[in-house]
């Protein structure tokens, strides 16, 4: 791609790299155009049938390569192990701490990962000053640590789990007992409630263990979102842990359709399943399971490799202590690539527009943000993909045209994008201007399956980065619409 030595670059220079480029866009194009194909890691064959596959990882382990590079090559979402657990996030009451979680979330925003964030209200891994409170003192410190904390990181969480393991073991589907809970049952719903005024754009979840099959403890749970949902709690999602022993529930499909029947996502948060000679058989059975569920939208593992599992002697992920692949990843691999794309499509991209919202339009190809390149001002600026970094020169807003068009705003130069001298040619230049609410300025937007094709009014031809490129700087121009990936950008709420 041409590399930008000015912010606006010559006219002549870009007619000529167009005209280069435009073979290759062709070439692109019907590389990008081709159906789920097998993809060669686990992230890149989850996304082609619109999931996510992700891992939970330490911040204190980030500084191993074979961790970090395994982490980086395989996966496209990831959890905090453990730091952004009220013990981490809040030590003292009123002081907040998110440097661990920065390096996880940061690491993960900038290569287009999704991040699952875990966990805003938990009885365990409570810090010592909140373990020794009750009553109303803990409800008041419980909700304001879901609104600093979800506050904190709006904009950059893809889900939430809100409450994590809120159900007893007892065979009757009751809640656990614990200080939260004895602040009154409606602390889930108070939690929610707050979590969704902090983070408009964070799809919400309940998370917990030992609900993967049908019985009492995932029945309560069940119950519990028929009723937020018949009642208008905001809940988007329920989280099944997936600690599995040698072998998988034969009605964990099942379970995981009953609650996607009720109007919510499932998502598999927590996978890791015992060493033994079914390991690699259960793990299919797993991916097999999110795939068959629409609403299945991803599947995270606990962990790298079996020597960074909490469950030790276990060796339940899908690394050997080296790093080597398993049979188990090869099954779930192989898994990912014989499933179809049916379903998943929720990726985190917002599925409808609001005119007061800021967003980040993140491009399916590349996972790159739309761009003003340079942080300029200046009218004619160019624009560009960057890697994310939600800067206000990655924010945009939609300015209604009326008839379902709209302009759109950078959150930097009040600008809008624009189509170069209302170019209608191919590799058309998309550049900032005032608004002058032209034609050439106006964008159908639609969306589907979480993802939204803009489309000039004037030209009729489609925001694209040229291409198909994935670099930094890539250019993003018009284009004929064709449903390329490169065409395709997710709207991440943020502001
Ligand atoms: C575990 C972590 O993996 C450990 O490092 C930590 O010591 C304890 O917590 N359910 C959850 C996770 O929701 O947060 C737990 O993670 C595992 C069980």
């Amino acid at each position: 791609m041409t590399t930008h030595t000015t912010a606006r670059r010559g006219w002549a220079r870009r007619a000529a790299a167009l005209l280069a480029t435009a073979g290759l866009a062709a070439t692109t194009a019907l590389a990008l155009a081709a159906p789920a194909h097998a993809g060669t890691t686990l992230g890149q064959s989850a996304a082609e049938r619109g999931r996510y596959f992700g891992a939970a990882i330490a911040a204190g382990r980030m500084s191993d390569s074979t961790y970090l590079g395994i982490f980086n090559r395989e996966f496209n979402s990831v959890t905090a192990e453990n730091e952004m657990k009220w013990d981490a996030t809040e030590p003292n009451q009123g002081q907040f701490s998110y440097a661990n979680g920065d390096r996880i979330v940061n690491h993960a925003i900038s290569r287009g990962m999704k991040v699952r964030g875990h966990a805003l209200l938990w009885h365990a891994q409570q810090p010592g000053w909140a373990q020794n409170m009750s009553g109303q003192s803990l409800r008041n410190a419980a909700i304001n640590h879901v609104t600093r904390v979800a506050t904190y990181y709006r904009g950059k969480i893809h889900s939430w789990d809100v409450v994590n393991e809120a159900f007893a073991d007892d065979g009757r589907g009751s809640r656990r007992d614990s200080n939260l809970q004895r602040t009154g049952t409606d602390w889930i719903e108070a939690a929610f409630r707050a979590a969704r005024a902090a983070d408009p754009g964070a799809k919400l979840c309940y998370n917990d263990y030992n609900t993967d099959s049908i019985n009492a403890k995932s029945t309560g749970v069940y119950n519990m979102v028929r009723d937020f949902k018949a009642r208008g709690v905001p809940i988007d999602c329920v989280g099944f842990q997936s600690h599995f022993g040698t072998t998988i529930p034969s009605d964990y499909r099942a379970n995981l359709q009953r609650f996607a029947d009720l109007g919510v996502d499932v998502q598999i948060t927590e996978l890791d399943i015992e060493q033994g000679s079914n390991q690699a058989n259960a793990y299919r059975q797993v991916v097999e399971a999110c795939l068959a569920v629409s609403r299945c939208t991803g599947i995270t593992v606990w962990g790298i490799r079996d020597t960074d599992s909490w469950r030790g002697g276990a060796n339940p992920l899908l690394f050997d202590g080296s790093g080597n692949k398993k049979a188990a990843y090869t099954a779930t691999l192989n898994a990912l690539n014989a499933g179809n794309n049916n379903g998943g499509g929720d990726n985190g991209g917002s599925t409808s527009i609001d005119t007061n919202a800021w967003y980040v339009l993140v491009n399916r190809s590349s996972g790159k943000a739309l761009d003003v390149y340079n942080l300029s001002t200046a009218d004619g600026a160019d624009i560009v993909q960057w890697s994310r970094n939600n800067g206000n020169q990655q924010q945009w807003q939609f300015v209604a045209s009326g008839n379902g068009n709209y302009r759109v705003k950078s959150r930097l130069s009040g600008k809008v994008l624009d189509v170069y001298a209302k170019s209608t040619a191919n590799g058309g230049e998309v550049v900032q201007w005032p608004d002058l609410n032209g034609t050439n300025q106006q964008w159908a937007v639609a969306i589907s399956n979480g993802y939204a094709t803009l489309r000039n009014v004037n030209s009729g031809k489609v925001l694209e980065v040229q291409g198909g490129s994935a670099a930094d700087g890539a250019n993003v121009v018009q284009y004929d619409g064709w449903n390329g990936s490169n065409q395709q950008w997710q709207l991440v709420r943020v502001g």
